[in-house]
């Protein structure tokens, strides 16, 4: 079947099934472009705990479902691929977090929602890369424990006065980005500006015009009155800021950086999964019920 013939069906699936399609920023071209909905982690967290459809289809990795299935318990939250994880929610578990938390009696724990729904069952609130700051500073307390991202976690206390201690995971991807590739990049385009995310490390972000979220950088990217940008992201990024801002041009910051577990779900995945209606998320209630307060918590942060 014809990349057109199977967009033509799952749009007409879709519909019949009322099911709704979100797809992350990183993921491939034709996802993104049969999306009813793309986005950053925050955004489609937001945009599945508000909608009306009976089945969320959700195009991305493994926690990015089980959000969604926490703030839906009502819908059938489908991951198309059932072992797109993440490399990053994979370098902390539940035990691992209540040991941690023990050698910090009182401290809040804000957890990066690229972590697994028992961890963030464990944790006192929730953060992605577009709130981690308004969400620590949101914080009674003066010091706070981050998981699972230790650049995340870097980057916010670089603007709170707040004690930050971290778990010291991290992206496979963005942490392996290094300052030689940008400064590759930048004297390649010398007149672009740097986007960066906050997955990067320290010293990469010391070099970039903007730290956002991926929506984050849409919105810089559509704003700013530059014409060229280098993107310190995933490369899936670059689909949807070309097509957002066909006059402009931008550069990954590093061809290497892909996500491959992001790239798992394709239009044959995404059928599969709108005609046999799974694989659907489970998670066990109390694990729910718990993660679900930190993620309220979250979402109750007002955002700038
Ligand atoms: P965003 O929430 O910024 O889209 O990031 C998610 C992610 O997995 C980054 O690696
Ligand atoms: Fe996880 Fe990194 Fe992939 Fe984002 S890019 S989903 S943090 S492994």
């Amino acid at each position: 079947m014809s990349n057109k013939e199977l967009a033509g069906k799952i749009r007409e699936l879709a519909k019949e099934k009322n099911a709704i399609i979100l797809a992350h920023n990183y993921q491939v071209p034709e996802v993104q472009d049969i999306a009813d909905l793309t986005g950053d982690s925050l955004a489609l967290s937001i945009q599945a705990s508000e909608t009306e459809a009976d089945i969320i289809i959700f195009c991305g990795v493994r926690f990015m479902a089980e959000t969604a299935a926490i703030v839906c318990p009502d819908k059938k939250v489908i991951l198309p691929v059932k072992n797109a994880g993440c490399g990053m929610a994979d370098m902390l578990n539940a035990s691992e977090l209540k040991a941690e938390k023990a050698k910090y009696p009182g401290i809040p724990v804000v957890t990066y929602v690229n972590s697994t729904a028992e961890v963030k069952a464990e944790s006192d609130i929730c953060c992605t890369s577009a709130n981690a700051v308004q969400v620590v500073k949101s914080l009674k307390a003066t010091e706070v424990l981050m998981t699972p991202d230790k650049n995340l976690a870097m980057w916010a206390q670089r603007h709170t006065d707040k004690k930050i201690h971290y778990w010291s995971g991290y992206c496979p991807i963005h942490n392996e980005l290094t300052i030689d590739q940008i400064k590759k990049a930048k004297a390649a385009h010398p007149e672009a500006l740097l986007m960066a995310h906050p997955e990067c490390v320290p010293e990469v972000l010391d070099m970039a015009d903007a730290v956002r979220s991926t929506s984050g950088m849409l919105i810089f990217a559509a704003e700013s009155k530059a014409k060229e940008f280098i993107v310190a992201t995933e490369v899936g990024l670059l689909h949807q800021l070309k097509k957002q801002n066909p006059a402009k041009q931008f550069y990954a910051a590093s061809s290497e950086m892909i996500c491959k577990d992001m790239k798992k779900t394709g239009l044959k995945e995404l059928l599969r999964a709108l005609q046999t209606e799974g694989p659907v998320i489970i998670l066990p209630e109390p694990i729910r019920l718990r993660a679900l307060k930190a993620v309220e918590r979250m979402m109750a942060v007002p955002r700038d």
